[in-house]
């Protein structure tokens, strides 16, 4: 065997990058018993040149010199963002290196270009740490389940809207303290409204829906709302009613009434309820439910955002492409997985459905004045669209003459949920818009 180090060139020394400098200092001799290879880092890229980092390794600002280096086999892009990660990710894929990011708006938005590049360039371009952080999600689906046709998938893929959510519940912490911690720990995005108006975990659906069903990257498709919406009141009722709000990107494949098929692609608060795994998957932890044929229903779990588990994420990539490389030959290509799990030219092009076209149960709140009979006109709109009520809650007025009616409705289409809300705005004694959550029981 070749007994060559293989060289990292290691871009964005920032939580991630920083993570991943320790991560190799700390299990050097682990990974080398694993791989039989020794892997250095030769390069960091970083804006300010820092003082912890062994003297051997050289520091640059100038990413597009590091990529292209003689002294580099893999890079290791941790930066972020769409722009220059993006030039040094094709820069590096047209010199021949293998690629390893966490970059999920990256791929998401620009990542069937860049794959196409690096099968073109035979070269990998690895993304496990680019979701659900330390849980090797990407692995899982992409060739551990890889014999099953997946009929959907629901995550908790956000850490910090979770840590959010997960704190407003069980301490009734305000949503700005919560989030200002999440970003003192490293968890948030440099731009926290991709956390928590659903970007983010929009960015990690798709790459999640790709590989799932074998469909081109579609991010501009995908139904994005956040939790900026949701209140300590909701959050409430949604317990007494034995439910628990958590933010979950839905990845599902359905039939449709005519025949065809489609895939719906959205993020949103849903309730859930309390006895489920996913419920209780608190905290910065993410969690990835799959339902596929025949395996049944699998989770998986762990921490979402952070140095060492996205560090490990990352480097169980650069493990794999230095296995590879262990045992290429002439003719081997080095994308023996496809990067979207399905061979490029077997991707297919089911239609991504319209957010009226999606189905779901839904928690309605409706605020109304405490006037007889204004119960029976909201739920004479729900039966004259043949829309089901699973549940009804309604609470004590206040000194205001108001009162919160809290109605669950079972699965429909949310072009028919539409018309319904509107209707019931448009009664005389609806005082304020309906808030609206998504409902799920997540069942087989
Ligand atoms: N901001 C992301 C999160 C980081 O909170 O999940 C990991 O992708």
């Amino acid at each position: 065997m070749n007994k060559q180090p293989i060289r990292l060139a290691v871009l964005g020394l920032g939580t991630v990058g920083t993570g991943v400098v320790r991560l190799l200092q700390a299990n050097f001799a682990e990974i080398k018993r694993r791989t039989g290879r020794n892997i250095v880092i030769t390069h960091v890229g970083t804006r300010r040149t820092r003082d912890d980092i062994d003297k051997h390794i050289k520091q640059s600002a100038d990413l597009l010199q590091i990529v292209v280096a003689d002294d580099v086999d893999i890079v290791v892009e941790v930066i972020g963002g769409t722009g220059v990660a993006k030039d040094v990710i094709i820069e590096a894929i047209k010199h021949g290196k293998h690629v390893v990011t966490a970059n999920k708006a990256l791929l998401a938005e620009h990542g069937n270009e860049i794959f196409a590049l690096a099968d073109a360039h035979q070269v990998k371009v690895a993304y496990e740490a680019s979701v659900a952080g330390g849980i090797p999600i990407i692995k899982i689906v992409r060739e551990a389940l890889s014999a099953n046709k997946i009929d959907w998938l629901a995550g908790i893929i956000n850490g910090t809207g979770n840590f959010i959510l997960t704190e407003m519940r069980e301490k009734g912490r305000s949503f700005a303290d919560v989030l200002a911690e999440a970003q003192a720990l490293g968890y948030a995005e440099s731009d926290p409204t991709f956390d928590v108006e659903g970007i983010d975990a929009a960015h990690k659906l798709t790459l999640l829906a790709s590989i799932a069903f074998g469909i081109p990257l579609q991010f501009d498709k995908v139904y994005c709302e956040g939790i900026t919406k949701i209140t300590t009141q909701d959050v409430k009722y949604a317990e007494e009613l034995g439910y628990r709000i958590k933010h979950l990107g839905f990845a599902v494949r359905r039939e449709l009434d005519n025949g065809e098929q489609g895939i719906e692609l959205r993020v949103h608060p849903t309730l859930i309820p309390a006895d489920e795994l996913l419920a209780n998957v608190n905290g910065v932890k993410n969690a990835v439910l799959v339902d596929a044929h025949p395996v049944g229903q699998t989770m998986y779990y762990g921490a979402g955002a952070g140095a060492g588990a996205t560090a490990s994420a990352v480097m169980a990539d650069v493990t794999d492409i230095v296995r590879m490389l262990n045992n290429i030959g002439e003719n081997s290509n080095p994308n023996f997985v496809p990067h979207l799990a399905f061979l490029p030219q077997h991707l297919d092009n089911t239609r991504i459905l319209s957010s009226d076209e999606i189905i779901s149960g839904y928690y309605l709140r409706v605020q109304v004045k405490d006037d007889v009979g204004v119960l029976a006109k909201i739920t004479h709109i729900l039966s004259l669209l043949g829309i089901g009520i699973d549940a009804i809650l309604q609470k004590p007025a206040h000194e205001l003459g108001e009162v919160p009616i809290i109605i669950m409705v079972d699965p429909v289409l949310e072009g028919k949920m539409n018309e319904a809300i509107a209707n019931i705005e448009a009664l005389d004694s609806v005082v304020d818009k309906v808030v609206r959550i998504r409902l799920d029981e997540l069942v087989e």
